[in-house]
């Protein structure tokens, strides 16, 4: 089993609190994403898992075992860097076969003449080289095994060092941003190609990436890091659709999510950007709350009234299979960005006065601290009420 537990991870750098006791537990085989904006610690959190940084509080285990003081070496994971950190003097394949030589030869098996009269490193030798030549034609870098970094692409210098990671067959895999450096068309492929890797080695996967397609797309559940905290971790459709926190409905989804501030009139009811909506969950009046609705929980309304948005078409962009329509609505600082299907807004205009009405059940609802506020079941509440009345 090579389940990870992270317990109360806590990291500063001088006076900066990086990790603020982060708890994050992950199964075995399963491919969890750290997904958050620039400099909130995700690094530091996968160093640490790899034990190339010494958290300050808290304990690392990998596999039931306690990793705290074990070296990288010893933690049987292996880590593929953002830079991908290849030897640029040495070919495709001594930069591969480095960990393995590493491990498998001894150090005078690895002495540059000498070797070859120390017994055993022939075979051994011959062992890494054939291990090397299948791993990089899965990867489709045969070709390419007497180049150097150098003279390779961005996307094959990428597979070089998933390569490298690959053949030390680790039970742990760690990813920091390996797709950073790759163009839009390549960093789809690679993704792809990613998650084939994880399907096909079925081994434990902690990724890091600032990207919320690739968390969205790769991940059995991923966890949303802000300032050196976990705020949600979930499967990445429930980080969408059911967000524990505004801030987590604010960082994923494209076009970001709408926000109306609002104030709860009476019970079941807010006002918010010159509307009344109503509510499935019961606040009290005077309560300040955020609604927050997705670009697509919009319809298309004949009129105007409550659970309804009016305004005027400030910008429409055609997406293709969408339509995204920007409406400046009176009392509301940001336009109102919804997606329509095409065919069933054919003729909207710039400058149009618009109807965009909203179902109770797609407000996603947030308290004045960003925590959310989920739908009171109330068939439930009305049947233990007439139990109590019985
Ligand atoms: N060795 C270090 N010394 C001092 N400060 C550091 C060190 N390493 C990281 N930091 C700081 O810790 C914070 C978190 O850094 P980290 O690299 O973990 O962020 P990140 O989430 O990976 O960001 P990015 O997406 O930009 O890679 C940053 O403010 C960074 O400047
Ligand atoms: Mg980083």
């Amino acid at each position: 089993m090579r389940n990870i537990h992270l317990n109360h991870i806590t990291k500063s750098f001088g006076s900066t609190r990086v990790l603020r006791g982060v708890s994050l537990a992950i199964e075995d085989g399963e491919f969890v994403t750290l997904l958050g904006p620039s400099g909130c610690g995700k690094s530091t959190l996968l160093r640490i898992l790899a034990g190339l940084e010494v958290q300050d509080s808290g304990s690392v285990t990998i596999g039931e075992r306690s990793v705290d003081g074990v070296r990288p070496k010893l933690r049987d994971v292996a880590m593929v860097f953002q830079s991908y950190a290849l030897y640029p003097h040495m070919t495709v394949a001594a930069n591969m076969a480095l960990p393995l030589r590493v491990r498998r030869l001894s150090a005078w098996q690895r002495l540059p003449i000498l070797r070859w009269i120390v017994p055993g490193t022939r075979r051994v030798s011959s062992e890494i080289e054939e291990e090397i030549t299948r791993t990089a034609k899965a990867l489709g870098i045969g070709h390419l095994l007497s180049r150097k970094p150098g003279q390779l692409s961005g996307g094959q210098r990428q597979r070089v060092a998933v390569g490298r990671a690959i053949v030390r067959h680790p039970a742990v895999f760690l990813m920091d941003e390996p797709l950073s450096n790759l163009d839009a068309k390549l960093r789809v492929q690679m993704r792809a190609e990613i998650k084939d890797l994880h399907r096909r080695l079925g081994v434990t996967f902690v990724y890091v990436t600032h990207d919320q397609a690739e968390a969205m797309t790769l991940s059995d559940r991923v966890a949303v890091m802000l300032d050196g905290e976990l705020i949600q971790v979930a499967p990445p459709q429930e980080i969408y659709s059911d967000p524990d926190d505004r801030r987590v409905a604010e960082f994923v989804g494209s076009p970001k999510i709408n926000l109306l501030e609002g104030v709860v009139r009476e019970r079941g009811s807010v006002d918010a950007a010159g509307t009344n909506f109503h509510l499935l969950s019961d606040a009290p009046p005077g309560a300040a709350l955020a609604l927050g609705i997705r670009s697509e929980a919009f319809h298309l309304s004949e009129c105007g009234g409550a659970n309804t948005l009016t305004g005027a078409v400030r910008l429409i962009e055609h997406m293709g299979s969408d339509l995204f329509v920007h409406l400046a609505i009176p009392g509301s600082e940001h336009p109102v960005i919804a997606r329509l299907l095409p065919e069933r807004a054919p003729h909207i205009a710039s400058g149009q006065t618009l109807h965009l009405g909203v179902r109770p059940e797609r407000l996603l609802l947030f308290d004045a601290d960003g925590k959310r506020l989920r739908p009171d079941n109330r068939e439930n509440d009305n049947v233990l009420r007439m139990k109590e009345h019985a």
